[in-house]
């Protein structure tokens, strides 16, 4: 069954349009990746499911109730942090929690916000502000926020993306043992093929021209691990096959 769904979805912004009849549905407890070089509109997207913009024409659902909104159904991890700068790794995690789950008892609540601290090895930290933190820690926050809160789907638009690549690949890693132990919905915005391919059960590409181009199934067994992959023929075979896509569907937009 499809939680969420976009359909024939357009975004201008002024007189550029970003978005240009973009249909997806995403199935409960699927982990979907999207795809595209910077500027294509996947922030776009991401917000439009977020319910942070409108789309110009078409519609966005979620179980099929139209999308009117933000909601905690909803739990979205943002490029840019977005953490309250006054505040501690803790009480970032709680004030988010407390929104989601007004009626949680604070011992239950106190638990919640360790575990998720946690589980993305938070916890040496939990006490500092978001400035005494690095890029990658900052990540790591948002990440375990969106959990904590406990949304049917989670959003995110290029956790790693701020992360050096060693950091990046142990955090993709983690990100699918927790999805793995979670199964979760998630749309995962990236601009990384291999991530996409090791995190996800089905890639679209974003194309340039704000459409949406090829779609690709991921059918390696999980657990996945980048180190596996790297030997792996048929990782190698799809990882060829992404890119070429992107570069194709990238020079066609160039011509
Ligand atoms: N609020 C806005 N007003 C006007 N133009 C916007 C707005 N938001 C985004 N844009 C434009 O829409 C296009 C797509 O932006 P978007 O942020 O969605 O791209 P992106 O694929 O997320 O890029 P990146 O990979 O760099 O994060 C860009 O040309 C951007 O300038
Ligand atoms: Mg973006």
């Amino acid at each position: 069954m499809a939680v969420l769904e976009l359909s024939n979805i357009r975004k201008d912004f002024g007189s550029q349009t970003i978005l240009n009849g973009i249909d997806l549905a995403v199935e409960d407890g699927e982990f979907v990746a999207i795809l595209g070089f910077s500027g294509t509109g996947k922030t776009t997207l991401i917000n439009l499911m977020a319910g942070l913009e409108k789309p110009t024409a078409g519609s966005v659902t979620f179980r099929d109730k139209p999308v009117t909104g933000p909601g905690p159904e909803r739990g979205v991890v943002f490029q840019s942090y977005a953490l309250m700068p006054w505040l501690t790794v803790t009480s970032n995690i709680a004030l988010a929690v407390r929104s989601a789950m007004p009626k949680l008892p604070a011992k239950d609540l106190a638990a919640r916000v360790q575990k998720y601290i946690k589980m993305v090895g938070l916890t040496h930290a939990a006490t500092r502000r978001p400035a005494e933190l690095s890029g990658g820690m900052r990540q790591r926050v948002g990440i375990a926020r969106a959990l904590a809160m406990d949304p049917e789907i989670l959003l995110l638009d290029e956790p790693l993306s701020a992360l050096d690549a060693l950091t990046r690949g142990n955090l993709a890693d983690e990100i699918e043992a927790i999805w793995e132990a979670d199964r979760k919905t998630v749309v995962l915005i990236t601009n990384d093929v291999d991530e996409a391919i090791v995190l996800a059960d089905r890639i679209l590409c974003l194309d340039p021209n704000g459409t949406m181009g090829a779609e690709f199934r991921v059918t390696l067994p999980r657990p996945r691990g980048r180190t596996a992959m790297n030997h792996d023929p048929a990782f190698k075979a799809l990882r060829a096959e992404v890119t070429g896509h992107l570069i194709a569907a990238g020079a066609h937009a160039t011509e």
